[in-house]
């Protein structure tokens, strides 16, 4: 048993003094000056307690352009724990002709976990098989999809097969997620960038335009709505998208929206820079418009989770770094060098997340602690069927939580970073809290600059549907 004395308990609706019993995996009680003969003590005054973050958007492992993300399950659970995020959502590549099939090799890369996790498969095919199969993701506890309108030729299916999706999704209480561009003016814009010469990284953002999200979110929200689906619309990254959530939501659609720290903090100016590949993710960074509507959708309550799709490559990946005391080097963004169409997608973050919005986001007003811990834990809990179990600072619920330092002073980057990658998108950026020690079900696996978790200790999560 631990008993953690005076702490200050921030969740998504409270701030309060208390102790906390940890009792095996559990919280087991929450109270004020409680004494538990045996327990072991630990003082947390001056500190601040918030459940385990839950990122909901993670891509480890990830195979794409002849490479590889270049976080795997173990690395990058790692740095999740030092972030403060106890609990990942991955994506299943639908690799073989199954759900069953792609999901066996995905848990068996995740057999490295060192946090807990789940699932979310893609569903980038559509046949009469496929739609056979779907329920059965209910019954493998793992009741989501997600779905491309973008990615032509790749990772996308039509309006048709969407819809198809969505209806079996309904009658089944799975979530569908949706990726939203449009891939066809991408494809068009590519195709006619390469032509006249355009290969440097910000043509990424030029080809790749913000009406195509709005209009693809619309579009997908007016599917879910006529077949009740309810919806998820990912990584949301421009202003318009947040109207179009408002418009739908207003008009009684099941839709919740997540953004990402890099659409809050990032333009296409980025992508500029001489070392702008750093900067490439899809869909892309935008304007300093829609970063402030981002801010506002967030403060208003309209969008409902801040995920990362934490999808790291090394920027350049012909030179080892160590990692774990071993040289570590995987193809990256230098793969792109004269062709942006060819710069491995994403970036790193899963660590970053919550010291950022904490900094950036609750001390500089835009958030309050209460939509902190909504957004980066209690609402995705919520809406992907794992609370009260994550997500929660309650009696019963897992101990997976963060003790923060709220005075710690940091400048942060790739320094502080367990991801496996050569840089820090926020590097140089000035940190003022930092998570300090990190329980997951009751164990210790953080402690200040300490790694005490391990391979093999992260759990799979059965998550709950959708109830009507
Ligand atoms: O650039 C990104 N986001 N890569 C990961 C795949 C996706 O679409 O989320
Ligand atoms: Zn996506
Ligand atoms: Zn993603």
């Amino acid at each position: 048993m631990i008993l953690i004395k005076n702490a200050t308990l921030i969740t998504a609706s409270e701030i309060f003094e208390a102790d906390v019993l940890i009792q095996g995996e559990k919280i087991a009680q929450i109270g004020r000056e409680l004494t538990v003969p045996g327990a072991t003590i630990l003082d947390a005054r001056g500190k601040f307690i918030t459940p385990g973050g839950v990122d909901p958007h993670t891509h480890f492992d990830l195979p794409m352009f002849g490479t590889v993300s270049s976080d795997d399950h173990y690395t990058g659970h790692k740095a999740a724990a030092f972030g403060g995020t106890t609990t990942v959502l991955d994506f299943v590549s639908l690799d073989f002709p199954t759900l069953h099939q792609s999901l066996a090799a995905w848990q068996e890369k995740a057999k490295k976990a060192a946090i807990d996790y789940s699932f979310h498969m893609n569903l980038t095919r559509w046949n009469e098989s496929l739609a056979q199969e779907l329920p059965w993701l209910v019954e493998a506890g793992m009741p989501s999809i997600k779905v491309f309108t973008a990615y032509n030729g790749r990772l996308r299916l039509g309006d048709k097969e969407i819809f198809a999706a969505m209806q079996i999704a309904q009658k089944h209480g799975i979530l569908v997620m949706a990726h939203c561009e449009n891939g066809d003016v991408i494809e068009t814009l590519v195709e006619q960038a390469l032509a006249a010469g355009h290969t440097a990284p910000e043509w990424h953002a030029r080809t790749r335009p913000a009406w195509g999200a709005v209009e693809a979110g619309l579009r997908l929200a007016g599917m879910a709505a006529v077949s009740g689906a309810t919806l998820y619309i990912v990584h949301m990254n421009a202003a318009g998208e947040v109207d179009m959530l408002r418009y739908a939501r207003e008009r009684g659609v099941r839709i919740f929206g997540e953004t990402c720290p890099q659409y809050l903090f990032f333009t296409e100016d980025h992508l500029r820079r001489p070392d702008g590949a750093k900067w490439i993710c899809s869909p892309p960074l935008r304007t300093a418009a829609d970063n402030a509507r981002l801010w506002e959708g967030l403060k208003e309550g309209l969008i409902d989770v801040i995920g990362t799709d934490h999808c790291p490559f090394f920027y350049d990946g012909t030179k080892p770094i160590l990692y774990e005391g071993r040289a570590v080097a995987i193809p990256g963004k230098e793969l792109g060098a004269g062709d942006f169409t060819k710069i491995p997608n994403g970036v790193p973050g899963v660590q970053d997340r919550l010291p950022l919005l904490w900094t950036y986001g609750v001390r500089a007003g835009r958030i309050t602690p209460h939509q902190f811990v909504a957004l980066t834990s209690t609402n995705p809990a919520k809406i992907f069927g794992l609370y009260p179990r994550k997500g929660a600072l309650l009696p019963g619920s897992d101990a997976d939580l963060v003790i923060w330092d709220p005075e710690r002073r940091l400048t942060y980057g790739v320094a502080y970073s367990h991801q496996r990658t050569d840089y820090n998108l926020y590097e140089g950026w000035e940190l003022v809290g930092y998570p300090e020690k990190v329980f997951l079900r009751g164990r210790l696996i953080v402690d200040g600059d300490r790694w005490l978790g391990e391979q093999g200790m992260g759990r799979f999560i059965p998550r709950r549907p959708l109830v009507a």
